[in-house]
């Protein structure tokens, strides 16, 4: 009953447990080949050291003798000494020469005719994506099934980090040192991430999609849909985290009525400098990069969209 129940929980808690997600991503593939080698002697471990040691609390138990009494005296054991330090050092090799095998497939990508170079910066809380043909997107990465993606990861702020699990490790996105990361999606499909670095207070709304899709749905978002849906995007992916959908209030105050939204150089000011930044939790400067086109884009979209003036009277 007792093991039933152990491993039954094992098995429940496999994905978003134990083990890593269904990696769709050649360098998550490597990810997760030295991972399991090395779970299998660490469980193997586990079991014999927790084992034994059971198995001694009962061998070994009191059974009423005096507290005084004193047990056998042994001196030495030179062949059990070798084997405890053999065996570990072999099991060490195992493991060194798995993951240095692994390590080449993770970190570099496979040679790729036209490689798709991405920038990802992280901001306090969102990440900014940079396309070849200068197209930018907010919060979701498109990418073209199939083909190797280049990423140049920084960030605007403070340190963050990049990670979409079934798509490759973490890597650190650091204020003026760019780091070098890739993917492959195999399959299409959206791929969820998570800021995996402590960032500030709303470190932990700061996530991450990334849709691959077909190579002419792709051409299509870089080409129009990414500058036609940027205002949406910066509302969903930066205001909304912490003001609501809707302009609600949540982390941040409720502004759907707030006349910040309807009246340009207010907003601005607000975009570019934040909110009493000196204050834990403070607005933080999140547009303090942003373009012409990016102002003009959430500018005309929160008046439209998300600003209710206030009902006369209410
Ligand atoms: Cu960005 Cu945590």
């Amino acid at each position: 009953m007792l093991v039933a129940l152990a491993t039954a929980s094992v098995a429940a808690a496999a994905n978003g447990g134990f083990t890593p997600v269904t990696p769709e991503s050649p360098n998550a593939s490597h990810t997760q080949t030295a991972y399991y080698v090395i779970l299998a002697f660490t469980s193997a471990i586990f079991l014999i050291v927790e084992g034994l040691l059971v198995a001694f609390i009962v061998k070994y138990r009191r059974r009423g003798r005096a507290r005084t009494v004193e047990g056998a005296q042994v001196h030495g054991h030179t062949r059990l000494e070798l084997i405890w330090t053999v065996i570990p050092v072999l099991i060490l090799c195992v493991i060194g020469i798995v993951v240095f095998f692994e390590l080449p497939q993770i970190s570099s990508a496979p040679a790729s005719p036209d490689p798709i170079h991405i920038t990802v910066e992280g901001h306090q809380f969102y990440w900014q994506f940079d396309y070849p043909n200068k197209a930018r997107s907010i919060g979701t990465l498109y990418v073209p099934v199939g083909a190797v993606v280049e990423l140049n990861v920084t960030a605007q702020d403070v340190i963050h980090s990049w990670w979409v699990p079934a798509l490759g490790g973490k890597i650190q996105a650091i204020p003026g040192h760019p780091n070098r990361f890739w993917f492959r999606a195999e399959k299409a499909g959206t791929y969820t991430g998570q800021c995996a670095e402590l960032c500030g207070l709303y470190h932990a709304s700061m996530t991450a999609r990334v849709v691959a899709e077909s190579p002419a749905a792709y051409n299509a978002y870089v080409s129009k849909t990414a500058a036609t849906t940027l205002g949406k995007q910066e509302w969903a992916g930066v205001c909304a985290t912490c003001h609501g959908n809707l302009g609600q209030g949540g982390y941040g105050p409720n502004i759907a009525g707030d006349s910040v939204l309807a009246t340009r150089s207010a907003l601005v000011g607000l975009l570019r400098n934040g909110l009493d930044t000196a204050r834990a939790g403070a607005m933080p400067p999140v547009g303090d990069t942003w373009d012409g086109a990016q102002i003009d884009a959430i500018a005309a979209y929160v008046k439209q969209h998300v600003y209710k003036a206030a009902p006369i009277g209410g």
